[in-house]
């Protein structure tokens, strides 16, 4: 049997202990990882049973679960690596030497990628060696680009960059959605769709991540990877073949064709000055309207919005369909909605009539995915470690979609070049200057 181990760098970070632990403890509690090894790489002096304490206080493993927690606990091991000591990091090839298959995680700040990308590559193992990276993948363009060419240059096409968003159930399920059922195609073009919106509200802050997100912004944390990669998978043409490559074409093709129109507002929440410790022109809200050139879309107006620190926590995806007259009846717009979260569901509004009625109601029918608290649903990165230790890249951004999407950001950037972000107050719907550009069923104001 050949020896997975999946090395994770930035093991005491926030995202490990938020979110790759928990799934991988979810993983391993149903049989996905077994025989995995996990080895986390960090710099503060945590040793094997520290980081194992750690992992047990962000999985919180039931009582019942004990002996699977036991199990998982054995896999865990740590290094307290220096990634920037030539002589720290030589002892961890060392050890990794002798290993057989490497799926290395960087988790890290993005200033580390390129010294920890140099360094593991001279590792001799003698099986695959696989690196995921966490987004953001550059800070722009111009250092996407060489980051990507250093990933190539090393690692070929073993390289899974992550957005987590496309492990998400829900956001799997629209390609299904639209391209499994016959009633959606014909009606999934500027003819029937009035507006796209893609909604991503947040009532945290930037918490502790203060000098990253201080230099990344809403733009390019959740708009160049999260926002537009629901928007490619909604407005892609569909693909002549079902694979990897040629679904990422397709996704490509719809975001080189993206355009901001001039609508775009720039907010930041009252207190982040205080929180960063001085003025700042770091925008935590964007809302925006896009247009996709093709000749499906055009003329369809894609409004996005993100934002932290609003009154609601929830992502959704909403297309809105034109009105039809129906026997001099006024009907009400059709909405397909897919929720991301709180809840994973799919909800369809439809025109009825109640028994007895004459005048016409919107119903609302609903799937709610996640609701059924019997069926364990893999979490987000579980599904994403799980497709790159079997080398498949159906979950991953390919490079032409990450350069398409930095156009993109590069483009919004050029429309609000010199503006100042508009002011919110924490715990509000955003700025009200955003809800002109608006479309979102009363939502912003
Ligand atoms: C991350 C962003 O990629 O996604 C965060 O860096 C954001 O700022 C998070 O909070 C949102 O993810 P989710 O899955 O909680 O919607």
């Amino acid at each position: 049997m050949i020896h997975n181990t999946l090395v994770l760098f930035g093991a005491t970070g926030d995202l490990t202990q938020r979110k790759l632990l928990p799934a991988l403890w979810n993983g391993a509690q149903h049989h996905r990882f077994d025989g995995l090894h996990i080895l986390g790489i960090g710099r503060k002096p945590w040793g094997t049973e520290g980081f194992r304490q750690k992992a047990k206080e962000a999985c919180k493993p039931e009582k019942e679960d004990t002996e699977k927690w036991q199990a998982f606990e054995k896999s865990l091991e740590f290094s307290q690596t220096d990634v920037e000591n030539d002589a720290s990091f030589d002892a961890l090839c060392q050890q990794l030497d002798r290993k057989e298959n490497l799926l290395f995680m960087l988790a890290t700040a993005p200033e580390l990628f390129p010294p920890i990308t140099q360094r593991i590559a001279k590792i001799q193992n003698s099986g695959f060696k696989r690196v995921m990276i966490e987004k953001p993948f550059g800070h722009d363009l111009a250092s996407a680009h060489q980051l990507n060419a250093l990933l190539k240059k090393h690692f070929g096409e073993q390289v899974y960059p992550i957005d987590h968003y496309l492990g998400k159930s829900t956001v799997r399920n629209i390609m299904v959605l639209r391209f499994s059922n016959p009633v959606f195609e014909p009606v999934w073009n500027r003819k029937y769709v009035e507006s796209v919106q893609i909604i991503h509200s947040e009532q945290q802050g930037i918490g502790h991540r203060v000098d990253f997100y201080d230099q990344t912004g809403a733009l390019r944390d959740m708009v160049q990877s999260h926002l537009l990669q629901m928007l490619a998978r909604v407005a892609m043409e569909p693909p002549e073949v079902f694979d990897t490559w040629h679904v990422a074409q397709e996704k490509a093709k719809v975001l080189k064709n993206l355009e901001p129109s001039p609508e775009v507002v720039f907010g930041q929440y009252d207190g982040y000055a205080q929180e960063v410790g001085h003025e700042s022109r770091t925008e935590t809200f964007v809302a925006l309207k896009a247009f996709v050139r093709t000749p499906r879309w055009k003329g369809v107006p894609f409004y996005l919005m993100t934002g932290k620190k609003l009154k609601d926590k929830f992502a959704e995806v909403i297309i809105t369909f034109k009105p039809i007259d129906y026997m001099g009846q006024a009907t009400q717009k059709d909405t397909l909605t897919i929720t991301l979260q709180p809840d994973e569901k799919f909800a369809l509004s439809v025109n009825l009539k109640e028994i007895g009625q004459t005048e016409l109601k919107s119903f609302k029918m609903e799937y709610c995915q996640s609701c059924d608290v019997k069926t364990s649903a893999p979490q987000n990165y579980e599904i994403l470690f799980q497709e790159a230790l079997l080398g498949k890249k159906t979950f991953f951004a390919s490079w032409r979609e990450i350069e398409a999407c930095w156009k993109f950001v590069e483009a919004v950037q050029a429309k609000v070049k010199g503006q100042k972000p508009v002011k919110y107050a924490p715990g509000s719907k955003g700025p009200a200057a955003a809800a002109h550009i608006t479309d979102w069923n009363d939502y912003v104001g």
